[in-house]
């Protein structure tokens, strides 16, 4: 079959495959395949038991996979026969070096870029799909113009799902992106991403800019949600040292139509693979350009998130007696948010750690998350422990704390997990899901985010 584009995808991760299947599911005359250098990654993607739960990811991909939508390792072959690129490879902090700490890591990037460059044979569209450093567009057409034969164009088209939401992200975005270069085959290259999104989305909500608003659009639009969460969570903590409750401050302040109600929810902290490494990335590229004070501004949002780990830590340490030891404690969630099996940068690897160098014992529960937790937390000494029921993990702890807002915790039989544990207990509701009034009543001690403690001492 003769298909309208050939679109090739580099990176079947959380963007790469299931950006990928939208498409292919809303053009079925796109032929879209999506390779990886992770085999193990790219044989999941074939089989029943995808590489991420994602709702709804299992639908598209079986009304998809195998008629237009393609997962394979061939990259080279990948390369010459498609002339759309979607480049959606892994772009984590860099730990070693110069930018150590603070600088994305550009290679994984860069081996795509120069792969790209040796085995292209025909005209490319090649579109950054990724979060990149401003600029980055400029160095892929310099690696690319190595090539003195083939002719490329580089365009920008940042992803702006979250994982738990992403189909329905895909399918509804707020807007979709497409940064460009201003010429006569930019413009064309552009005008064909745009086609493939009007396929689904509407003309309005396709967004054109310059290739470097749109790169600095992405880390932008991130650190303001990051930011939002750091200011609610900042204020957490004067909630509960003057009596105030963050819920009802959260409230009244987005209901200022200004504002809006969207990113309140104080917690235990953000998490996930991005916006942390993405706020650095801009910090860095902020120092860069000898923006100081730039820079500790947006450092600041990092610098709240991780006090209100270590807040957290401390009132489950202050609260039970300032002694861990030996003490049984439930982990209620591990993923980074509901709706993922995704921990990276989750807040409970960091509450974990802490807790078994207190010399507490874990046990951690999550409907997704245990594979993930398991890696996450190989090689860590102490004792844990890994069970799927709830209410089997919290059996003789001393304390439960709820890290993930999974739906399935507000409706725990909270009774009968309050009977089978230790006695005072402690709950620590690192989500303020819960119904705090009804477990103090029950027996707990009950210490939310940014509301006075209940207990009965
Ligand atoms: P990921 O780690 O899940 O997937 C990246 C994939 O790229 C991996 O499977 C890796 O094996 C593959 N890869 C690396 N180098 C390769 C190469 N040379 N050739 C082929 N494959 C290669 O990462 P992700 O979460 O999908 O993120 C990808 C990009 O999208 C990042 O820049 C991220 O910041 C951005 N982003 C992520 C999200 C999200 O929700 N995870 C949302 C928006 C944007
Ligand atoms: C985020 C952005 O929302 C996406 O638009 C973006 O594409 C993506 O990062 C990315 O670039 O990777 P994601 O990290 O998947 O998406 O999830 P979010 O819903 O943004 O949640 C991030 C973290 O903030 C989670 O740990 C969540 O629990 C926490 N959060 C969120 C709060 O603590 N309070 C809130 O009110 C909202």
């Amino acid at each position: 079959m003769k298909y309208e584009k050939n679109i090739l995808c580099i990176g079947a991760g959380y963007v790469g495959g299931p950006s990928m299947a939208m498409i292919a599911y809303k053009c079925p005359t796109c032929k879209v395949t999506v390779v990886d250098i992770n085999h193990q990654r790219i044989a999941a993607w074939n089989s029943d038991d995808l590489p991420l739960y994602e709702p709804g990811l299992d639908a598209v991909i079986a009304a998809t996979r195998g008629k237009n939508l393609f997962f394979g390792a061939d990259i080279e072959a990948g390369i010459r026969e498609n002339d759309i690129i979607f480049v959606s490879v892994n772009t984590p902090t860099k730990v070693f070096g110069v930018g150590a700490g603070m600088a994305a890591d550009l290679q994984y990037w860069e081996k795509t870029a120069r792969q790209i460059l040796q085995y292209s044979q025909s005209p490319k569209i090649v579109i950054e799909k990724g979060t990149l450093p401003v600029k980055t567009a400029l160095a892929m057409e310099r690696i690319l113009s190595n090539n003195k034969t083939v002719h490329f164009d580089v365009l920008s088209n940042p992803e702006f799902l979250s994982e738990g939401t992403a189909l329905r992200d895909l399918e509804n975005p707020d807007r979709v992106l497409i940064g460009y270069r201003d010429t006569e085959s930019g413009i064309m290259a552009r005008d064909t991403i745009v086609e493939i999104y009007a396929h689904w989305v509407p003309q309005e909500r396709i967004i054109t800019s310059s290739i470097w608003s749109s790169e600095l659009s992405k880390l932008v639009a991130n650190a303001f949600l990051a930011q939002r969460i750091s200011s609610i969570n900042a204020i957490s903590a004067l909630c509960e040292r003057a009596d105030a409750d963050i819920t009802e401050v959260a409230t009244v302040v987005g209901m200022d139509s200004r504002l809006g109600n969207k990113f309140l929810n104080a917690s235990v902290g953000f998490g996930g693979s991005c916006f942390k490494k993405d706020i650095l990335s801009l910090v860095y590229l902020c120092r860069h350009y000898g923006l100081n004070e730039v820079a500790d501004y947006w450092e600041g949002v990092v610098k709240i998130n991780q006090y209100q780990n270590d807040r957290f830590i401390a009132n489950m340490l202050s609260a039970m007696f300032n002694t861990l030891t030996g003490k049984r404690i439930c982990l209620l969630g591990f993923a980074f948010k509901a709706n993922t099996g995704d921990t990276r940068e989750s807040p409970a690897i960091v509450i974990a750690g802490r807790l078994l160098e207190e010399q507490a014992e874990v046990v951690i529960s999550d409907p997704k998350a245990l594979k993930n937790a398991g890696a996450d937390l190989e090689g860590i000494a102490g004792k844990i422990s890994y069970v799927l029921d709830p209410h089997e993990a919290a059996q003789g702890c001393h304390a439960v704390a709820v890290l993930t807002e999974w739906d399935i915790y507000r409706d725990l039989d909270f009774q009968k997990i309050y009977d089978n544990m230790a006695k005072p207990a402690f709950i620590f509701d690192g989500r303020n899901i819960l119904d705090h009034k009804r477990l103090f009543e029950i027996g707990f001690n009950v210490y939310p985010i940014g509301k006075p403690a209940l207990t009965h001492f």
